[in-house]
């Protein structure tokens, strides 16, 4: 099958400028090519990706100077990506030492830093959209700019970062995108009006770009951490808080960053390669218990 019979570009707005070929060879860029065919064509069906293998490629990861965010790059560069860690936080430098990873200062919400730092990722193959923030809220008391501000960073963010990596990656035959989103997505938690709904929409806009960027052989998943142990929870909870997740946890403990990372890093890889659009919940159970957590804790204490 030839890669030019689907015929010449119908236009496609907003995807930018494209080449005439891409490095692999493929009339009109190689996402262009696939949009409009549906189909993989010969070079692309290469690799288990739809192309290159994600060997020697560049992780960029997101909040990556916060406890979730440093453990995926531990795990990522232990599993061979050249990882590039970005944050506001003046942490971010001594992360990235400590790990032996890239970094670039950078803030999510602003776009031309962002274009900037995707641009200056060489040989893209994934990218996690870890950075978030929350604020425990009332409901009644949920001030419109705050809800904005959080959904910038936790929504839009990774949409417009995901953009920008979806076409680097299209053009090397494919990658993954990880979006850490929250068990505070799948169920109501209290005070959680904007955290919560930014993540639920998270989820979403995940199932979206699987659907889409599948032809480019961009896999996208979600990986929705229960409580963690990281100073963004030792913020938030008292021993009162804490000791209510553990009564709606089976398994009774909070996540450990690197139970977080770990399947990150498993969505990012090869063995992931047929999985794309889930929202995985790492979470001892949480997300997936009723009634009768503490009942079912007890049972084998009482012998
Ligand atoms: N810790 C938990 O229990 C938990 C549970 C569910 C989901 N999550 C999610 O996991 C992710 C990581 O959280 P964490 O627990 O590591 O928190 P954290 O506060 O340790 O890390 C978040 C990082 O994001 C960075 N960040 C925030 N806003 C940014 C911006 N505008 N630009 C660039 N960087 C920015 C912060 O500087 C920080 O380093 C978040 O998306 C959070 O919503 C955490």
């Amino acid at each position: 099958m030839r890669a030019d019979r689907y015929g010449p570009c119908r236009g496609l707005s907003g995807f930018g400028r494209v080449a005439a070929h891409d490095r692999a060879g493929h009339p009109g860029g190689q996402w262009r090519h696939h949009l409009l065919s549906g189909f993989p064509c010969p070079p692309c069906r290469a690799g288990r990706h739809g192309g290159e293998a994600l060997k020697n490629r560049t992780a960029l990861v997101t909040g990556g100077a916060g406890g979730i965010g440093k453990a995926i790059g531990v795990a990522l560069k232990r599993d061979g990506w050249d990882v590039v860690l970005t944050d506001l936080s003046d942490n971010l430098e001594s992360a990235a030492a400590e790990i032996g990873a890239d970094f670039r200062h950078g803030n999510v919400t602003d776009r031309e830093a962002m274009r900037a730092m995707v641009e200056s990722c060489d040989r893209l193959g994934a990218l996690v959209n870890c950075a978030g923030i929350a604020t425990l809220t009332p409901f009644l008391e949920m001030d419109l700019a705050v809800w904005q501000r959080i959904m910038e960073v936790n929504l839009n963010a990774p949409l417009h970062l995901s953009q920008l990596a979806a076409r680097r990656m299209a053009e090397l035959g494919g990658g993954a995108i990880v979006n850490i989103t929250s068990i505070s997505g799948l169920r109501a938690g209290a005070l959680r009006t904007a955290y919560g709904t930014s993540k639920a929409a998270l989820i979403h806009l995940t199932r979206q770009m699987a659907l889409e960027l599948a032809p480019l052989g961009i896999r996208c998943n979600g990986v929705a951490p229960g409580p963690v142990d990281t100073e963004l929870t030792r913020g938030h909870y008292d021993e009162a808080a804490r000791n209510e997740y553990l009564r709606a946890i089976p398994q009774d403990r909070f996540s450990s960053t690197e139970d977080i990372a770990e399947a990150v890093a498993f969505l990012c890889s090869d063995r992931a390669a047929s999985i794309t659009g889930q929202n995985l919940a790492v979470d001892g159970g949480y997300s997936s218990a009723g009634l009768g957590v503490p009942t079912a804790q007890g049972m084998y204490h009482q012998a």
